[in-house]
């Protein structure tokens, strides 16, 4: 039975991502900063029937002790680690990049960046004593060098995430260490990320238009979440993407909005 690592998976697409392993019989580690949320998504993820099991455990990605931490008690739990996905994210206050503190930039940078080359470095230790393993990193707006004002620093730490898994993707090869790493696009979610900066500690202020684009782009958490787990365990190939909402799809839904009713925001 394979085991799956999710971090930053008490909500949003990391909990969709964990049901969806779990219905499939992988075992399951839900990892996030808060203990009672991940008691709460525990509860609802042990109610899933499957063969396969899910534990818990807490985990700060800032903290380089806390990701060895995860790390070890999976082991303890499930022995192996055969997939390491680095999902937790912050997003930004809508503000330009001189009008954010010093902790505002910090703290994008340290989450959605830092974070994940730790967990790459770290899980990579292990899985390479294995000679196998997948790890999957989170794209987002601007990995693909997209600009908006209020998105920078978020961009900024998205942009570099697609060049470092391509980096770490390069250098497993190179080394021939037998270990896939991987993009996930998940494109636009509706979840409490886009309505909320820095975790859960300011609002953001969708604007009408913000809007209009989320309601033809945007999916819910769960649709996305069926379509990245079934690309990841299909996929065998290192370096490659598993992209929701291709430019083709985007073109598609922006061609058929007219007959689009969604609207993700109505009171
Ligand atoms: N929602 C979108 O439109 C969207 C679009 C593209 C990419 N993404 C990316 O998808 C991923 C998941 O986003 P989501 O929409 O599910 O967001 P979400 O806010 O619903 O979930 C993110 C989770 O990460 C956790 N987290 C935050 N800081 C953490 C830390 N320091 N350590 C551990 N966990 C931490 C949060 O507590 C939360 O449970 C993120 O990497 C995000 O950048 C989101």
């Amino acid at each position: 039975m394979k085991t799956v690592v999710i971090t930053g998976s008490a909500r949003g697409l990391g909990f969709e991502m964990a049901k969806l392993f779990k219905k499939k019989n992988l075992n399951v580690i839900i990892s996030d900063l808060n203990e009672e949320n991940l008691i709460r998504a525990k509860e609802e993820l042990d109610k899933i029937k499957s063969n396969s099991k899910v534990e818990q455990c807490v985990c700060n990605v800032t903290k380089y002790n806390d990701i060895q931490n995860l790390i070890n008690f999976s082991k303890e739990k499930f022995k192996k680690i055969d997939i390491w996905i680095n999902n937790a994210g912050v997003n930004q206050p809508e503000k330009a990049i001189w009008e954010l503190t010093e902790q505002e930039i910090n703290m994008v940078l340290d989450v959605n960046l830092k974070g994940a080359i730790i967990g790459s470095k770290l899980i990579m230790e292990e899985m390479i004593k294995n000679k196998s393993g997948a790890i999957y990193n989170v794209e987002g707006y601007g990995s693909n060098d997209a600009k908006m004002l209020g998105l920078s620093i978020y961009g900024t730490s998205k942009r570099a995430i697609t060049y470092f898994t391509e980096a770490l993707a390069k250098e497993c090869e190179e080394r021939n260490t037998g270990i896939i790493v991987g993009k996930l696009s998940p494109g636009i979610m509706i979840t409490d990320f886009i309505k909320n900066a820095l975790g859960d500690k300011e609002k953001i202020n969708l604007s009408e238009k913000t809007k209009k684009v989320y309601n033809i782009l945007g999916d819910y958490p769960d649709v996305v979440a069926n379509f990245l787990v079934n690309g990841i365990l299909n996929n065998k190939k290192n370096g490659a993407k598993i992209e929701w909402l291709t430019n083709k799809k985007a073109a598609w839904r922006f061609m058929t909005a007219r007959f689009n009713k969604r609207d993700f925001f109505k009171k």
